[in-house]
């Protein structure tokens, strides 16, 4: 199992990190535009790994796309990162023609990847990738809701009082702190709704906490979070990598589910060898269904700023 990943910023370097602690993909190649920064990044890395247990070969290449070839998946973390007080939306003119020149290198040295898109405005960058190269739909990922749903589970273990491995929660929509639709009614403790646990105002709370999730991040350290962005994108990686069968929220190019179409938009997808091997369609409430459409409307904006 060969993965690059693509921006050897925070957040690449982070991916490249816990996918090699987690020991399952023989080779991780991190790329990165800066001179000697990947390979950088690689050395040192490689110098945890007898620290920490790990024998995944991580190697760094300074824009040599020729070291990714026949990567089964490639993650796409490059662009510039949101500074504090700016949207994931405001990234769209720069970010757009990097990820549109990456995933045009990836394809040609790897042409039967699965493609992860990370870079912001995730939910457009995804869609991008679908307008612009000829990877089918189930080979092209966008990873928000997984990072999501792990920031909703912390909101929600904190305001129980719980240990998160007490509770079960899932974020769908677009990966926007306006469009996030953290589902609280199916949100659980130990399969008993929340609800049962806290009053309506606190898990409205959670809800807006959640929502916010990055935008708090960012304030706090001046550029955005990579710690859960990292991790989060490794838990897919390896449900891949392992043909787990996981079930995640990522951005999905929707057909018709959801009452959806042409467009990429975080819902539950199985996760396995073959990338999205089904998108899940659970039953919304009236109005969970109109924040979902709201949603969609919003990365449609964003979509209509693309030049495609
Ligand atoms: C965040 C970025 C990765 O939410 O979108 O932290």
């Amino acid at each position: 199992m060969k993965v690059t990943v693509v921006g050897a910023g925070a957040v690449g370097a982070s991916c490249a990190e816990y996918i090699a602690i987690k020991d399952f993909a023989s080779e991780v190649v991190l790329l990165d535009i800066k001179e000697g920064y990947a390979e950088g990044k690689a050395m040192d890395l490689m110098q945890t790994a007898s620290l920490n247990g790990f024998d995944t070969k991580i190697t760094g290449t300074t824009n040599d796309y020729s070291k990714t070839a026949n990567s089964d998946i490639c993650v796409i973390t490059s662009g510039i990162p949101r500074k504090p007080g700016m949207t994931r939306e405001e990234l769209i003119g720069i970010n757009a023609g990097i990820v549109k020149t990456v995933s045009a290198n990836l394809i040609e040295h790897s042409p039967n990847t699965i493609m992860i898109v990370v870079s912001n405005p995730m939910d457009t960058m995804t869609y991008l990738v679908h307008k612009t190269t000829d990877l089918p739909k189930h080979r092209i990922i966008g990873m928000g809701g997984a990072l999501d749903s792990a920031r909703f589970k912390y909101r929600l273990a904190e305001a129980l009082g719980a240990p998160i491995s007490d509770v079960d929660g899932m974020v769908i929509g677009g990966h926007s702190d306006k469009g996030m639709l953290p589902l609280t009614r199916l949100a659980t403790r130990n399969s008993v709704p929340v609800s049962k646990f806290i009053s309506e105002e606190r898990l409205a709370q959670v809800l807006e906490d959640t929502k916010v999730g990055g935008a708090t991040l960012t304030k706090l350290l001046g550029t955005s979070a990579w710690y859960a962005p990292g991790a989060a994108v490794s838990g897919l990686v390896q449900a891949i990598a392992m043909d787990l069968k996981k079930m995640f929220p990522c951005s999905t190019l929707l057909e018709g589910e959801y009452g959806l179409n042409d467009i990429c938009i975080g819902v539950p997808v199985v996760l396995g060898r073959n990338g999205i091997e089904e998108v899940v369609e659970i039953e919304l409430t009236d109005a969970e269904q109109a924040k979902m459409n709201e949603s969609a409307e919003g990365v449609r904006k964003t979509n209509g700023l693309l030049d495609v």
